[in-house]
């Protein structure tokens, strides 16, 4: 029997200390009634490069970028259970979360561990209802680690602390601490109905999930009506054959390349490129 205190791990996107991010993923702590150890990341303060488009990793090799990625991915992989917690900026996720996921291909080598652990996802912005695309990102963070997201939240919190000076919020966290690692299901009171994000895309057809992809309408009693499935989400081993699907466009461009070649090099010298002084 594995008597080991699961560790809940949560991932700040905010760099303000003890900010909204921070402060709120401590209360839901607080609030989850199982006894576990909480650990922090601040995705700020760590070093994420960028993914080179080598596709490497894919087949196998080792990342090229040197930075906290490993590190990061090592946290990830042995936690027991996640907040996710970010501020708006701009009408989106911070940059930090958007980072981590560009660096996505990485979470094929960690999803056997990541797979069906659950997770909270928190966003916390300034302005009445300026919250933008944001909740799709750390959305779509969690659905690319096959996490099982209990609830998405979006709070309205402009200062530090403000998220918890709002009494409203302290039913909130209660809330979320009782169902990160309860057994129940994610409840939605809207949003896809085949993950629930609320972000979605409208087509001639209908409407479009922007994080699993999957199709719907709107049925004559106003309510949703499933389409096709999107295809992204699932266990891990469907989601692992992206990177079958991965491998065989490696594959693809070897076989091209001569074509591909013969198209790209006449734009070789086009234009002319702009770097700041001294590089
Ligand atoms: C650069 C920047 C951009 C922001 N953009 C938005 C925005 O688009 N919409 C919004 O409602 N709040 C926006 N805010 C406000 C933050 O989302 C808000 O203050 C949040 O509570 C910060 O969380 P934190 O305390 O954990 O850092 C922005 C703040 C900063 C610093």
């Amino acid at each position: 029997m594995d008597t080991r205190t699961p560790t809940v791990l949560a991932l700040i996107a905010s760099p303000r200390i003890l900010g909204n991010c921070e402060t709120f993923a401590k209360e839901v702590s607080r609030n989850i009634p199982e006894a576990h150890r909480l650990r922090l990341l601040r995705l700020t303060s760590l070093k994420i490069g960028r993914c080179r488009a080598c596709y490497g990793c894919v087949v196998g090799r080792k990342c090229p970028v040197e930075d906290d990625m490993a590190f990061l991915l090592g946290e990830i992989a042995n936690a027991d259970a996640f907040i996710i917690a970010s501020p708006v900026y701009y009408l989106g996720a911070n940059a930090s979360i958007k980072a981590v996921l560009d660096r996505g291909f990485l979470f094929f080598d960690i999803l056997e561990k990541t797979h069906g652990k659950p997770a909270v996802l928190l966003n916390f912005y300034g302005m009445p209802g300026r919250i933008g695309a944001a909740p799709q990102t750390l959305e779509t963070l969690a659905a690319f680690l096959g996490l099982s997201v209990k609830a998405s939240l979006s709070i309205e919190a402009a200062l530090p602390g403000e998220a918890l000076m709002n009494k409203a919020n302290a039913g909130r966290a209660t809330r979320l601490g009782k169902a990160l690692f309860s057994r129940g299901k994610r409840r939605r009171a809207g949003g896809c109905p085949f993950c629930g994000c609320e972000i979605i895309r409208v087509v001639p057809t209908g409407f479009v999930c922007t994080v699993c992809h999957g199709s719907f309408t709107i049925g004559p009693q106003g309510r949703f009506v499933k389409g096709k499935d999107g295809g992204i989400l699932g266990s891990p081993e469907h989601i692992l054959l992206h990177r079958e699907w991965l491998r065989g466009m490696k594959e693809r461009f070897n076989d091209r390349k001569r074509e591909i070649m013969k198209t790209i090099i006449p734009y070789r010298d086009d234009g002319e490129w702009v770097e700041p002084p001294g590089k």
